[in-house]
């Protein structure tokens, strides 16, 4: 975490030659508590609306040719992607064994916010929602169904199933739905929305605690086992939007069509997941009928192999995590010891 804090200050530093009133703030897991060894770090520019000229395409191109000259990042740009990002990395060395990957976008918003929700719900319970997530993202990363570019899901995506999960279907449920909450006052819901999308949730997890406990007592292991069995099983991905806003939604409700074969292979709306705030947004968008086919899959082999039982736990565990082949495993996993779990 300091290793990538001192590397935020450094870029943020330098995009400030070019915009002397920027700021560069972290998102994702490097804030919200999610993170592994080897996650990424995502990095958000807000600029100075008043002073700021450049369109982000062009913004990305300067900074890009910045960073290459005074940075030893191997540096990647994507001027004309939906959200113009600059794409970085450093190979593994002795202070940074992982090394590191960073995405700066430009005036994210709502990921800064979205970060701050998955930052709350961690907060409410970390022992079982930390376990959780990092679980679902450690072992979606070994079975390489954690890859937005080949056709499956986002390390976010699977932390917005997770929590769909213990919020909607786990009765009694292990989180509440923070937005789903009344305000503490009618004025907090003022200011609350961002590009035109409702961001209010309740955000004030120590007053949460004077007033809300979880009645639901299962352990780790058991939310796991059941977490598999409902996503190989139970949830319909036909024509069900998870939505961790509202619960389990229609695809034609939220006018989403289901799955009709019309669409492209890239974007088939075969698997959908609502943003939390921008609700027309799948975020599972990236995920093609064969990704989805995998990703069941992966989630049936889970569950039967859990249900059985009939080694040890952390053999069986171990075993879940098998990397599927090592030609596809990422250059991070490849890295890592065979493990054993210990839960
Ligand atoms: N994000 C998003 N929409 C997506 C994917 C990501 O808004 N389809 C934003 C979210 O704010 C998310 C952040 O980008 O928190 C980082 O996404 P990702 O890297 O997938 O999740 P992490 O929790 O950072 O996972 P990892 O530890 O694997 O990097
Ligand atoms: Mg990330």
């Amino acid at each position: 975490m300091a290793a990538k804090e001192d590397i935020r200050k450094l870029i943020e530093r330098l995009i400030r030659i070019a915009e002397p009133e920027s700021r560069l703030l972290a998102f994702g897991s490097t804030v919200n508590g999610l993170g592994l060894r080897y996650s990424d770090m995502d990095l958000c520019c807000l600029l100075d609306v008043k002073s700021s000229q450049m369109a982000p395409s062009a913004l990305v191109q300067t900074l890009g040719e910045l960073l290459k000259q005074e940075t030893k990042f191997d540096v990647k740009l994507l001027p004309n992607a939906r959200i113009p990002i600059i794409k970085l990395c450093l190979s593994p060395s002795a202070s940074l064994p992982f090394g590191i990957a960073c995405d700066i976008g430009f005036e994210n918003r709502l990921a800064l916010e979205n970060t701050r929700l998955l930052l709350s719900y961690a907060s409410i319970d970390p022992t079982r929602v930390r376990a959780i997530v990092l679980f679902l993202k450690f072992w979606s990363k070994c079975r390489n169904i954690n890859s937005p570019y080949n056709g499956t899901l986002s390390s976010y995506g699977y932390s917005l199933l997770v929590l769909y999960f213990l919020i909607h279907v786990k009765n009694p449920p292990v989180l509440p739905n923070l937005q789903g909450m009344p305000p503490r006052q009618s004025s907090s819901l003022a200011n609350t929305h961002i590009n035109d999308h409702e961001a209010w949730f309740f955000d004030d997890i120590d007053c949460l605690r004077e007033s809300w406990t979880s009645l639901n007592e299962q352990s780790i292991a058991e939310l796991l086992i059941d977490l598999f069995r409902f996503y190989a099983r139970e949830f319909p991905y036909a024509d069900g939007v998870i939505s961790i806003r509202e619960g389990f939604l229609k695809k034609a409700d939220n006018g989403w069509p289901s799955d009709s074969g019309t669409f492209s292979p890239r974007e088939c709306n075969c698997f959908c997941i609502e943003d939390p705030f921008e609700t027309t947004y799948n975020v599972a968008r990236t995920v093609t009928r064969e990704g989805l086919f995998l990703i069941r899959g992966e989630f049936m082999r889970a569950s039967k192999m859990l249900s059985a039982r009939s080694n040890s736990a952390p053999m069986v565990l171990s075993e879940l995590c098998a990397p599927t082949t090592a030609s596809s495993q990422s250059p991070a996993l490849a890295t890592l010891e065979p493990r054993t779990f210990d839960l």
